[in-house]
């Protein structure tokens, strides 16, 4: 019997059942069965409904060249247009739209009107230094109005955009900007978290100075503190000095359904991080409708994402799906504990937001934080504006599920458990709030027209109960289309010959005998997911090996951690005789901060162990299964025949 038929069920009450978008699961299946029977009638009815067509489109899926398939392909779309415009000439032009809180607390309001204009004049600005459909423009800026608009006057004007998120370092920024060929990098002298003032301009400028980004012409710098700056001549322009005499209207550039709306680097289980090259039309129409289904979106809800705009999630449920939808959303530039544990609690009374989507991390670290000090525990703050609760990027332990929703939720909001990926671009596994009856740990069930099952490895369906790899057997609007300049790639990564043609999710999952349901066991390749952060091992180890006048050789795996979810355990032959004691502490920190340095801080391992060697085959592969075992502190049960140096396993059970 599995853990679900014993967990308790949580069906929707009737205040969020009645109303809801999708109401009841007889409405649930009748959409599932409208997939099922006509599968491109479903999604072209869904793309007409959703999306704001110049022209129509008039064939929906084009599968002729698997796995590049093409949707609603003859259709053209403007996305801003769809955020923006088309909310004003429907009458919300005075509604405000993004409800910005900055780090110290200072809000700040605009409306789709003032959103708009603002949207156009960096659009004009990026047009007037030649800057044009098809383009890439690198965005590496803090949670902010700017960057928001700067997102959307790309997508305006049909650039491309790909936002690095700010936490990431100056190589980092330099790979990703070379690999996209971005004519300009939008970014902001610094970025404000927690009381501290970091620098982002500056990190550009490091960037470009490593070298290989000789496509870039401008760099446009968005002022947040007003710090000392040097400005290249020639190169760098002050955002303001730029849009000051542009007009606040801008005719939308009209693009093909497949253009390129963004560009988006995630790690994947080899090599160097990927760009994942998202469309226009079948994105935006999932980014919109899993905001209306997903989190049930009204006219007069505060919707808080509290992801950043550069990861996905920013991207679908802060830039383009609420937005897309005419709502009301908030920005965040702080972090949740900052000025004290309670930032988000006091945030959501203040704001009365009524739905508020995070991820299973921070409410973990929250959960810590009110345990150890009653000042900031939620049961202090009004939260009963809230009507709906998310949960995103790692699977939510039923323990933190019960106390989320017993104390944010005060037990009558539910918790939509979203499972998706930057690949995906939208949710593909997950309760619907008005109709699923859910259950803790579960993100229970596939979205409306998502095919998603359970598979062994040639690709035949395992029954419920057992668990597999996870699969999505049909094409879906929303989907990666390419690896941005490696096509090849993105083919064996996604779509591996003996799958049958099915997309390759890399996490394992599992169905619920009885209900079907589905849990996300995590992933089945090299990944790892630290507090919701995508990383890859390779990637650390090659970090850590390119420190050559340290770093003989390195293995990276990930551990189970109560916050993070995974930890990062980095097990290192040095080139001189291994340390211990204070000298391995030392030698640890370096490292650290070289990974910092080479990644950015969320690569940093948590523990980093010394070894004379790594245990190894005598083929000399290196066997990670023993290493995830000592990762974990577990007694080795193995199989070590095969080792070479058997007596190294106990060396590196050693911690430092
Ligand atoms: O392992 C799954 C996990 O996060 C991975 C995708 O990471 P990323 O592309 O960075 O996107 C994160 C935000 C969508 C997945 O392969 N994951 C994401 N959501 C869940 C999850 N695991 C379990 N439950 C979830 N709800």
């Amino acid at each position: 019997m599995s853990e679900h038929q014993e967990a308790k069920i949580y069906e929707p009450g009737a205040a969020v059942r009645e109303g809801a978008h999708v109401s009841g699961m007889a409405a649930y299946d009748k959409l599932v069965a409208e997939a099922e029977a006509d599968y491109a009638g479903y999604w072209g009815r869904l793309a007409r409904e959703f999306v704001t067509w110049k022209k129509p489109f008039t064939q929906v899926l084009d599968d002729s060249n698997a796995p590049f398939f093409k949707w609603f392909e003859d259709g053209t779309l403007n996305v801003s247009y769809n955020c923006l415009d088309r909310n004003i000439e429907k009458g919300l032009g005075d509604k405000t739209a993004l409800i910005f809180e900055a780090d110290g607390g200072e809000v700040t309001r605009v409306t789709y009107k003032e959103l708009l204009a603002k949207t156009c004049q960096i659009a004009n600005g990026l047009k007037s230094l030649g800057v044009k459909k098809g383009d890439r423009v690198v965005i590496y800026i803090s949670m902010s109005i700017d960057g928001v608009a700067a997102m959307q006057a790309c997508a305006r004007i049909g650039a491309t955009h790909s936002v690095v998120f700010g936490g990431f370092s100056a190589q980092s920024l330099r790979d990703r900007i070379e690999d996209t060929g971005a004519v300009a990098v939008i970014t902001a002298d610094q970025q404000v978290r927690g009381g501290k003032q970091l620098p982002l301009k500056a990190i550009v400028d490091e960037a470009l100075a490593l070298g290989g980004c000789d496509s870039v012409k401008h760099v446009l710098v968005v002022k947040r503190t007003g710090a000392e700056l040097p400005m290249k001549e020639g190169r760098d322009l002050w955002m303001a000095d730029l849009v000051a005499q542009q007009p606040t209207t801008c005719e939308p550039e009209w693009v093909e359904a497949e253009h390129p709306l963004f560009l988006l680097y995630t790690s994947g289980s080899t090599g160097k991080p990927k760009g994942v090259q998202h469309s226009s039309g079948g994105y935006l129409l999932h980014a919109a409708l899993t905001t209306k289904w997903t989190f049930d979106l009204k006219d007069d809800d505060v919707f808080w994402c509290t992801a950043d705009i550069g990861w996905v999630t920013g991207h679908s449920y802060i830039t383009y799906g609420p937005l897309a939808l005419g709502g009301t959303e908030i920005v965040f530039e702080g972090v949740p504990t900052y000025p004290d544990a309670g930032r988000f609690w006091q945030m959501i009374q203040k704001h009365k937001v009524t739905i508020f989507y995070t991820a299973p991390t921070a409410i973990r670290s929250l959960i810590k934080a009110a345990e150890g000090n009653a000042a900031v525990h939620p049961d202090r703050y009004d939260l009963s504006s809230l009507r709906l609760l998310g949960s995103v990027g790692e699977p939510i332990n039923p323990a933190a599920w019960e106390w989320y929703h017993q104390h944010i939720g005060g037990g009558r909001c539910p918790i939509v458990d979203t499972f998706w990926q930057t690949e995906t671009g939208g949710h593909m596994i997950t309760p619907l709030p008005g109709a699923t009856p859910l259950v803790p740990g579960s993100c229970t069930l596939p979205f409306p027209g998502i095919t998603a099952a359970i598979v062994d490895e040639t690709g035949n369906d395992v029954p419920n109960g057992q668990g597999g790899i996870l699969v999505v057997k049909k094409p879906w609007p929303s989907m990666i289309r390419t690896i941005w300049g490696d096509p090849e790639r993105f083919k064996k990564s996604y779509y591996p010959p003996e799958l049958k043609g099915y997309y390759l999710a890399g996490d394992g999952a599992i169905r619920d005998e009885k209900t079907g349901y589905f849990t996300i066991t995590g992933r089945i390749d090299d990944v790892l997911n630290v507090s919701g952060h995508r990383m890859g091992t390779m990637e650390i180890e090659s970090a850590l090996v390119s420190c050559t006048e340290l770093v003989a050789e390195a293995a990276v795996v990930g551990r189970p951690d109560d916050t993070t979810g995974e930890a990062i355990c980095a097990f290192v032959v040095l080139k001189r005789p291994r340390p211990t004691g204070e000298e391995a502490k030392k030698i640890a920190a370096e490292l650290r901060n070289w990974v910092g340095r080479e990644i950015g801080p969320i690569a940093k391992p948590k523990d980093i162990r010394f070894g004379d060697n790594l245990p190894k085959t005598r083929s000399g592969k290196i066997m990670r299964r023993l290493l995830r075992s000592i990762a974990k502190g577990e007694a080795i049960t193995q199989d070590t025949s095969t080792l070479e140096n058997p007596a190294i396993l106990e060396q590196l059970a050693q911690t430092n």
